[in-house]
C-alpha cells in the first residue's frame, strides 16, 4: 500500500496538511464506494480500503475542528441503493418526558421555576399533542429544500420527494424577511374520517388494511412511490423548529404565529397559559374534546414560553427540561390468559411474558403483556405489601389489558368472577429456562431484601443471555446494524455463526463456506449477503459512547454512557481504568470512577464485575481488533473552566445546583459529586461541610458562588 508507506506519520502533520489529506480522503472513499456499491466493481482491495478509512479518522481524531458534516467518518454507509436516503439532522429531533398526574404537571412548573429561580409570571404554551410522526422541513432562502422524518432523532430519512405533495405544506415561504435557512418541524397526521375512507377500499380491493390512523400516515409518507403519497389526503401541523440563521420571535408562541404567517398550519386550540390551573382547565378541556377533533391526540404539550428560558433550561438526556407531555389515561380491554412464558434476557432477568387472546386495546392489537416479574403474579408489591387486592394472576384467568402510549402493554388487573375452577396458582421456575441453571433473587447485602428479578447464574454460557446481548449490541442506541435485527441475530446464533460480537465483524474474513452456509438461508441471497457486509463495514468506526451502551452491562443505558465516554475520552482509557477499578474499592480508578456524577454505586458495581471477568475482557478486546473506537466528542468551549473538574457544595444562594451543573457542562466542564486529587475546583455555598476540608486538605481551589459566576462570564 503505497499511500501508506510514505505518508507523513499523522501526530507529525502540521494543520494544513492534515486539511489537505481529509479533502483528497473523502474524494477518494467517495470515489472507491461509489466503484464498489453502484458499480460493483471494486479497484482496490478491502484492506487497502479500510486503511484509507483508518487513516482519515485517526487525522480527524486529532484534529477534530476539521470533521466536516460531509466527512466520511459521518456517512453511514454509502448513499443507500434502496430505499431513502439519510438525513442527518442538524439540530437532533428529541422527544418529550410524560406527566400522567395533575401532580406531574404541577412538579414540572415547579421544577422550571425552581431551576430558574423565579417566582414571578411562567407562561407556558400548552397544545394538542398529535398522534402522527414527526417531520422536519428544511427551507432554505424560502424554498423546500428536504424534508426528513425522525430516525432515531440523529439520523432519518429523505423523504423530500413524498412531503412535496401534502398541501398543507408550503412549497416556498410566505412573508418578508424569511430567515436564510428555516427548518420547521410539526406532525403529519390524517384526519379519522380518511383513514377509515381507504380501510373500506382496501377491504373491497382485498390490500392489506392499516392497524391505525397513526401507521397509516407513516406508511403513506414512507411510499417509494410519491404518486402514492400524493393519492393519500395526509395533513401536517408545525410545532418546532431545527436550524434557524435567525430567530423571528423570542417566545413560542410568537414562533407558532410566525410559522402560520409563513404558510403552515398549525394547531387552533393552542393557548398561552399563565398558571398551572390554567393548563389543567386546558388539558381537561381538550380530553373533552378529544372524540370530536376529528384527528387522533394522546395527550397535550406544555412548553415554556420564553425561548431564552428555553435555552437556558436545555436538555436531560433526550428530554428537554423546558417542556413535558401530559398524557391522557391509558386504554384498557379484557380477555383471557391463555400461557405464561419466561423470557430471558441478556443480564439473565427471568421475565414472565402473558400470551394472550389477541385483542384490541386503544385501536392496536395487542396478544403479549408484561407481568414484570415472579411477585407482579403473587399479588405483591414493590414494597412487599399486596396489590391487586392480593389477587393473584392464573392461567385461564380473564384479565384487564392496558396500553399507555408506546409502553408495553401490562396486566393490571383480574375479573376473579370469571376465573375457571381449575386454575392455579403460577409456579415461577428456579431454574433458567434457557440453559437449566440455577435461577436466583439476589439478596441486597445491605438490606438483605430480595431483588424482584430472579436471574440465571449462568451469564457466561446461557445461550439465551449470550443471544439477546448480541441483539442488544446491534440494536439502535448500539451498532445500529442496518439488516441484522433480532431474527437474523436469532438465526446467526443457532446456525453457531455468530456468537460473540467480533464475530460479526470476522464474518466477511471467514471461510467460504460459512459465506455460503449466510447465503444458502431462505431469503438471504447473494445481494443481501453483500447489503449485510456493507452495512456491518458502515459500523467499523463507532464514537466511545455507543461503543459502551453496545457492551450491555448492567445499568449501563445510553445515559450513562454517556457519562462514561465523556469522562474517560478514549476506549484505552476506559478500558485500563475499568480493570484497575476492579483492584478493589479503594482503588483510585475505582475512587473516579465514583465520583463521576450521575454514575452511582450500583452503576459503578456493575461495570467493575463486567471487568473483572476475563471473559467479557477478552470478547472486548477481540472487539477492538475489528473495529475502530473515535474518542467522545469533547464539548468545544474555550471558556477558563473547559476540561476542569468541578464540585458544588453547601446550600448555593445565587443559583440552583442543577443550573450550575448545566453551566459546567455546557462550558465544557465535568461536575462531580465528591473531591479528589483530579478536582479543579470546589465552589462552596453557606454551610459547607466536609467537601469543603477535603478541599483545603488537598490544595483544591475553593470559589465563592461570586467567583465562579466571574469564571463562567455570568457576571
Ligand atoms: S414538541 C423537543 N409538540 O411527540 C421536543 N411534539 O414525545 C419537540 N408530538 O417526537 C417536540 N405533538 O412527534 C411537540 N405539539 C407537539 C407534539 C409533539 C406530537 C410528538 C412528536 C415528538 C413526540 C415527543
Amino acid at each position: 500500500m503505497a499511500a501508506k508507506d510514505n505518508a507523513v506519520a499523522v501526530d507529525k502533520l502540521t494543520e494544513a496538511q492534515a486539511k489537505a489529506e481529509l479533502k483528497r480522503l473523502a474524494a477518494e472513499i467517495a470515489k472507491h464506494d461509489k466503484l464498489y456499491y453502484q458499480s460493483d466493481a471494486p479497484k482496490i482491495s478491502d484492506a487497502e480500503y479500510d486503511h484509507l478509512r483508518k487513516r482519515n479518522n485517526a487525522i480527524e481524531a486529532r484534529f477534530p475542528k476539521f470533521v466536516t458534516k460531509d466527512s466520511p467518518s459521518q456517512k453511514v454507509g454509502a448513499a443507500p441503493a434502496r430505499g431513502f436516503g439519510k438525513v442527518a439532522h442538524s439540530v437532533p429531533m428529541l422527544s418529550l418526558g410524560n406527566a400522567f398526574s395533575d401532580e406531574d404537571v404541577t412538579d414540572f412548573a415547579d421544577r422550571v421555576r425552581r431551576f430558574l429561580k423565579i417566582d414571578g409570571e411562567l407562561n407556558i404554551v400548552a397544545e394538542p399533542k398529535i398522534d402522527g410522526l414527526s417531520l422536519s422541513l428544511r427551507y432554505e432562502d424560502g424554498g423546500l429544500v428536504r424534508g426528513a422524518t425522525r430516525g432515531d432523532g440523529f439520523v432519518g430519512e429523505d423523504v423530500t420527494a413524498n412531503v412535496k405533495t401534502i398541501s398543507d405544506i408550503p412549497h416556498r415561504l410566505k412573508g418578508k424577511n424569511i430567515p436564510a435557512v428555516c427548518e420547521v418541524r410539526g406532525e403529519v397526521y390524517i384526519l379519522g374520517r380518511d383513514f377509515i375512507g381507504f380501510n373500506k377500499r382496501a377491504e373491497k380491493e382485498g390490500i392489506q388494511l392499516a392497524a391505525n390512523p397513526r401507521n397509516f400516515a407513516a406508511g403513506s409518507l414512507r411510499q417509494k412511490d410519491s404518486s402514492v403519497t400524493a393519492s393519500r389526503p395526509l395533513k401536517f401541523f408545525a410545532y418546532a423548529w431545527g436550524e434557524m440563521s435567525a430567530m423571528p420571535s423570542k417566545t413560542q408562541f410568537g414562533m407558532i404565529e410566525w410559522m402560520e404567517r409563513a404558510g403552515f398550519a398549525t394547531n387552533p386550540l393552542t393557548t398561552l397559559c399563565k398558571t398551572t390551573d390554567e393548563l389543567l382547565t386546558f388539558y381537561r378541556k381538550i380530553e373533552q374534546k378529544r372524540s370530536s377533533l376529528g384527528y387522533d391526540i394522546d395527550g397535550v404539550v406544555y412548553k415554556v414560553d420564553r425561548l431564552d428560558w428555553q435555552e437556558r433550561l436545555g436538555f436531560v438526556s433526550r428530554n428537554p427540561r423546558w417542556a413535558i407531555a401530559h398524557k391522557f389515561a391509558a386504554e384498557q380491554a379484557t380477555t383471557v390468559l391463555n400461557d405464561i412464558e419466561i423470557q430471558v434476557g441478556r443480564t439473565g432477568a427471568l421475565t414472565p411474558v402473558a400470551k394472550l387472546v389477541p385483542v384490541t386495546v386503544g385501536g392496536v392489537v395487542v396478544q403479549n403483556a408484561t407481568l414484570h416479574n415472579e411477585d407482579y403474579i403473587k399479588a405483591i408489591g414493590n414494597d412487599g405489601g399486596p396489590i391487586r387486592d392480593g389477587v393473584d394472576i392464573r392461567i385461564g384467568d380473564t384479565v384487564v389489558v392496558q396500553r399507555a402510549g408506546d409502553v408495553i402493554p401490562q396486566i393490571v388487573s383480574v375479573v376473579l368472577d370469571k376465573r375457571p375452577k381449575s386454575a392455579k396458582p403460577f409456579k415461577f421456575p428456579t431454574v433458567c429456562p434457557a440453559c437449566g441453571s440455577h435461577a436466583v433473587r439476589e439478596e441486597d447485602p445491605k438490606t438483605g431484601e430480595l431483588d424482584s428479578v430472579r436471574r440465571c447464574t449462568n451469564s457466561l454460557a446461557c445461550p439465551a443471555q449470550a443471544m439477546e446481548r448480541l441483539k442488544h449490541f446491534v440494536s439502535r442506541g448500539a451498532f445500529d446494524i442496518d439488516g441484522l435485527g433480532d431474527k437474523q441475530i436469532e438465526e446467526f446464533f443457532e446456525g453457531g455463526l455468530v456468537m460473540s460480537p467480533a464475530d460479526i465483524f470476522t464474518l466477511q474474513k471467514r471461510d467460504a463456506r460459512s459465506l455460503k452456509k449466510l447465503s444458502s438461508r431462505e431469503g438471504f441471497g447473494a445481494t443481501s449477503v453483500r447489503n449485510l457486509f456493507d452495512a456491518i463495514d458502515a459500523r467499523r468506526t463507532i464514537p466511545l459512547q455507543r461503543f459502551i451502551y453496545a457492551l450491555g452491562i448492567r445499568h449501563v443505558g445510553e445515559g450513562n454512557a454517556k457519562l462514561l465516554a465523556r469522562h474517560y475520552g478514549s476506549v484505552e482509557s476506559f478500558r485500563k481504568s475499568m480493570i484497575a477499578a476492579g483492584k478493589g474499592e479503594s482503588s483510585e480508578a475505582y475512587q473516579d470512577l465514583n465520583s463521576i456524577e450521575g454514575i452511582g454505586e450500583v452503576v459503578a458495581n456493575a461495570i467493575v464485575e463486567f471487568f473483572k471477568e476475563p471473559h467479557s475482557v477478552d470478547a472486548v478486546d477481540a472487539l477492538l481488533k475489528e473495529i475502530d473506537v473515535l474518542p467522545a466528542e469533547k464539548v468545544k468551549s474555550d471558556s477558563p473552566i473547559a476540561g476542569k473538574t468541578v464540585v458544588f457544595t453547601g446550600s448555593l444562594e445565587k443559583f440552583t445546583r442543577e443550573e450550575a451543573k448545566a453551566t459546567a457542562e455546557r462550558l465544557g466542564a465535568k461536575a462531580s459529586g465528591s473531591v479528589s486529587k483530579k478536582t479543579d475546583y470546589v465552589v462552596a455555598g453557606p454551610g459547607a461541610g466536609s467537601k469543603l476540608a477535603d478541599a483545603q486538605k488537598l490544595g483544591v481551589k475553593v470559589l465563592t458562588e461570586d467567583e465562579w459566576l466571574a469564571l463562567v462570564g455570568e457576571k
